[in-house]
């Protein structure tokens, strides 16, 4: 496809909510406040917030700088940039991890729609605790209400996505996040204010280090890779359609700031929650899904009006949320499958719908009849996240530091993210050393620890 025939988003706001709304989503209402809770607490916070910091941060700038560079799909990017090379294998294995996130991330989005459901019919009143975490199981458990609603998820995912870039991914991005942020103020301040919430406030403000090990590492990389959704050319992608005169360092500062800032309000609303009522918060996946309809109809039981108003929010908030990401990891394969192999947009977006439709059904299913397939232990649900969360995203980040780092021209890079020499950057050089030198080795360090190769 010619360079000037591809779509662009049209005005710097769109492009800041856009790629904000791809990073915030499940991953920081749902999966950072689990994998805090699993993984100890304030000390995988701070070093949660070090690896956005020292590795997040200057990835996107990477990942943006080889997107608007190359005006094309993360596969085409590298074939672009390093033509011959097995460069573009880093491309590659970015869309089939898009496309594998997409297939379990669609599962919990469906989740969402359920719950919606429940709130708006009253359906969390007078149950107790146990009674949720009842309910909860035997719904996942359920051989079709999660597959149905999954598929409804899909779908929504998949009418944006035909509608195109301008008119789809950013015009939905403006009218979702603002709502977003300010659903989160709301329910934030419902939370601190709930009686016994002070524990959960020092769960999230008290680290202790002593917990920590390369697993916490590790898991705060991938939990941070995950939630900036970075390592897979989703924000490379979403960069082949800025305009010349975005500015690259600014929007991954700006992303990144808005990203982190849901991801701590979403600590401060489930933590203290959690801890009023008596859930523990190392209850892993379930525990957004637990927690909050307690939370509702504990604290404003006596006021039924209000605990279905909020709960709604919340939920509705949730699935807008998980849709402006589905909508930035579906528009990876499907921009992915339209240049490469010429098919009409409608048609890529239809193969990528339905493949994740089916891997999405068996996800769903081996949380309920196919609970007995394991692999170490693990459903495919968890592999999945596993696989992807875990080692693609973080090996990904690594690739695109090496990329930028090492064989991308120095000159063309510096211009990227300068915009031709007409921007200021003043920590060009420190960006440069850190995708040289930090990134590559950090990440592969703790690969390495984890791997149990420096344990002697
Ligand atoms: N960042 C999204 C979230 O936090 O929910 C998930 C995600 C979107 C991951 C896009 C990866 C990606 F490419």
């Amino acid at each position: 496809m010619a360079r000037d025939d591809r779509a662009n988003f049209g005005s710097k706001l769109g492009v800041i909510l856009a790629s904000a709304g791809s990073a915030v989503g499940l991953g920081n209402i749902w999966r950072f406040p689990f994998e805090t809770g699993n993984n100890g607490g304030a000390a995988f916070i701070l070093i949660y917030l070090v690896c956005v910091l020292l590795l997040g941060i200057p990835i996107m700038i990477a990942e943006f700088s080889i997107g608007r560079h190359s005006r094309a799909n993360t596969a085409g990017a590298y074939q672009r940039l390093a033509p011959g090379t097995q460069w573009r294998w880093v491309g590659r294995m970015g869309v089939l991890t898009g496309f594998l996130i997409l297939s379990y991330y669609s599962v919990v989005a469906g989740w969402t729609l359920e719950y919606i459901g429940e709130a708006a019919g009253n359906g969390f009143a007078g149950k107790t605790a146990e009674e949720f975490i009842d309910s909860f199981n035997s719904f996942v458990g359920h051989p079709f209400r999660p597959i149905l609603w999954l598929v409804l998820f899909l779908l929504a995912t998949h009418y944006v996505i035909v509608k195109g870039v301008e008119k789809g991914i950013e015009k939905s991005a403006k009218i979702m996040m603002p709502v977003l942020f300010l659903l989160l103020l709301v329910l934030t301040a419902c939370s601190i204010s709930l009686p016994g919430a002070g524990a959960g406030i020092e769960f999230l403000l008290k680290p202790d280090f002593s917990k920590v090990d390369s697993t916490v590492l590790l898991n705060a990389t991938g939990q941070a890779f995950f939630s900036l959704s970075l390592g897979m050319g989703c924000l490379c992608t979403y960069a082949s359609y800025f305009r010349d005169d975005t500015n690259l360092p600014r929007t991954a500062f700006n992303v990144a700031a808005i990203d982190t800032l849901v991801a701590i309000l979403a600590g401060f609303i489930i933590f203290p929650a959690a801890f009023s009522v008596g859930i523990q918060p190392d209850a892993g996946p379930s525990l957004l899904f637990i927690t909050l309809p307690n939370v509702f109809q504990q604290a404003f039981g006596s006021l039924p009006w209000l605990a279905v108003l909020l709960s709604l929010l919340f939920y509705v908030l949730l699935a807008l949320a998980s849709l402006t990401s589905t909508i930035s990891m579906h528009e990876v394969v499907t921009a992915y499958l339209h240049e490469e192999f010429n098919l009409p947009r409608s048609k890529a977006a239809r193969l990528v719908t339905s493949g994740c439709i089916l891997l999405g059904i068996f996800c769903s299913l081996s949380l309920g009849v196919g609970k007995e397939y394991t692999l170490f232990g693990l459903t495919l649900f968890d592999i999945f996240d596993f696989l992807t969360a875990k080692i693609m995203l973080p090996l990904g980040g690594l690739f695109i530091a090496l990329f930028t780092g090492w064989y991308l021209d120095k000159q063309l890079f510096r211009s990227e993210v300068t915009n031709n020499g007409t921007l200021k950057f003043a920590f060009y050089k420190t960006l440069v050393f850190v995708l040289r030198y930090i990134a590559p080795i950090g990440i592969a360090a703790i690969f390495i620890n984890e791997l149990g190769l420096l344990k002697g």
